[in-house]
């Protein structure tokens, strides 16, 4: 392995909501040099698209279809079908959506198959809850981030990109929200979060962002030399 390779490395960051992962992933790749691609956000804007559209969004088939006619764009802003949800889709009634709208294995078939396309030419860092998992189980270096259920909903709280839609979102009412999303996704049929055996757990409670970043890229180095 070679993070300077022609391809570039798969590094998959998996982990519940709140655990760091976005802010994590975005200084890794920035790092690196490499694309980042957020799933969560495919998940988030196809919920954001199936609203506008009227849908019901227990309607697995009609979300599927519309997964497969979307254009979705996930890179420093979020765009489906022409639409810059960028802001929108960080609101308490997409949470709910998209941890709806992903409970659907047709969903999830057609998402999977484009996040694959996303990096099959590798020099990415792909952060979701089955990237380890599912959709590159053969990724370079995988890592699972996590933190004290506490810790995750004090940072959504404080999170700016997911004020939109709450004034002053108490701690306690992130905590409960979290709670019942961490429930919906992980206890899922289809692909619920679940750490891979050979992902590298961090649990980030307590540490700072730059922490995690160098630990993150410690890891990476050190599997690079193992490997080399
Ligand atoms: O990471 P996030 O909170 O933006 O994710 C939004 C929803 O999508 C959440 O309910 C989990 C789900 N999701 C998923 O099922 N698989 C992924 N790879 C990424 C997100």
């Amino acid at each position: 392995m070679d993070v300077n390779s022609p391809r570039g490395l798969v590094i998959a960051i998996d982990g519940p909501s709140g655990a760091g992962k976005g802010t994590v992933s975005r200084a890794i790749a920035a790092h690196l040099h490499y694309r980042h691609v957020d799933t969560g956000a495919m998940y988030r804007a196809l919920a954001w698209l199936a609203r506008h559209r009227g849908l019901d969004l227990n309607d697995a088939a009609a979300v599927a279809e519309l997964a497969r006619s979307a254009e979705i764009r996930c890179d420093t802003v979020v765009e489906i079908d022409g639409h810059d949800v960028t802001r929108e889709i960080r609101t308490p009634e997409i949470d709910r959506a998209a941890a709806l709208v992903a409970q659907h294995p047709a969903v999830r078939d057609v998402l999977v198959a484009r996040q694959r396309v996303c990096g099959q030419d590798g020099g990415v860092v792909m952060e979701g809850r089955d990237i380890g998992t599912v959709v590159f189980p053969d990724a370079d270096v995988k890592f699972y981030l996590d933190a004290s259920p506490e810790e995750r909903a004090r940072r959504r709280a404080a999170d700016a990109a997911h004020a939109a839609g709450r004034s002053g979102a108490a701690v306690e009412v992130v905590a409960r929200e979290l709670e019942a999303r961490d429930r919906t996704d992980s206890t899922r049929r289809a692909s619920p979060l679940a750490r891979a055996a050979d992902a590298i757990y961090i649990d980030t409670t307590g540490m700072a962002v730059a922490e995690v970043v160098d630990t993150v890229l410690r890891t990476i180095d050190a599997r690079l030399n193992a490997s080399a």
